[in-house]
């Protein structure tokens, strides 16, 4: 089976480029990105207002060939892709928690973006802490890492063959 998406916007943010540009919203903070909807999906942005945080999720456009393992960035092991939030992936969607500035339209204001600009957006759905919100008593391999990874940014090799 195969499954046909078609994009409902595009996301706009100062990353051109993946070196040194943020690895998740948590090192981002602050940095202002869009979405713009197309047309013909506007009316389903109606009530998203009231929300702080959305979930987005999209298309990793730039992302290598798609690997069953990988060596994340700032880890010296091969890690199962599954395991990894890294782009290489055999269904190359991404999935981001952002801050939700305002609505203008078509237009959606966003901070702590973390993907390249340019990025085709595939969804959009409230962030809800009462559903969304759990605290994690294990974080597997990225235990002893987690708090310096989520605050850095992107060298060249992340995400490479
Ligand atoms: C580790 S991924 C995490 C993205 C998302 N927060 C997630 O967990 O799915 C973030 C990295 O993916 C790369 N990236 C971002 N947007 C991309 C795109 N559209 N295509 C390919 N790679 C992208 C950049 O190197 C960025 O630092």
């Amino acid at each position: 089976m195969s499954i046909l998406y078609r994009p409902i916007g595009v996301l706009h943010t100062p990353f051109h480029e993946p070196a040194g540009m943020p690895i998740q919203p948590s090192g981002a903070s602050g940095v202002c990105g869009t979405a713009e909807l197309y047309p013909e999906f506007v009316a389903g942005l109606q009530d998203l207002a009231g929300f702080s945080y959305i979930i987005l999720l999209y298309h990793f456009h730039r992302a290598p060939a798609p690997k069953l393992t990988v060596t994340p960035f700032l880890d010296t092991e091969a890690r199962g892709i599954f395991a990894t939030r890294a782009p290489a992936r055999p269904n190359p969607i991404g999935l981001s928690i952002v801050r939700l500035l305002r609505c203008e339209g078509a237009t959606l204001v966003l901070e702590n973006v973390d993907m390249l600009d340019g990025t085709p957006l595939l969804d959009i759905k409230p962030y809800v802490p009462a559903f969304d919100g759990l605290t994690a008593e294990r974080t597997g391999w990225l235990e002893a890492g987690e708090r310096r990874v989520a605050q850095c940014r992107a060298d060249e090799r992340f995400g490479e063959p």
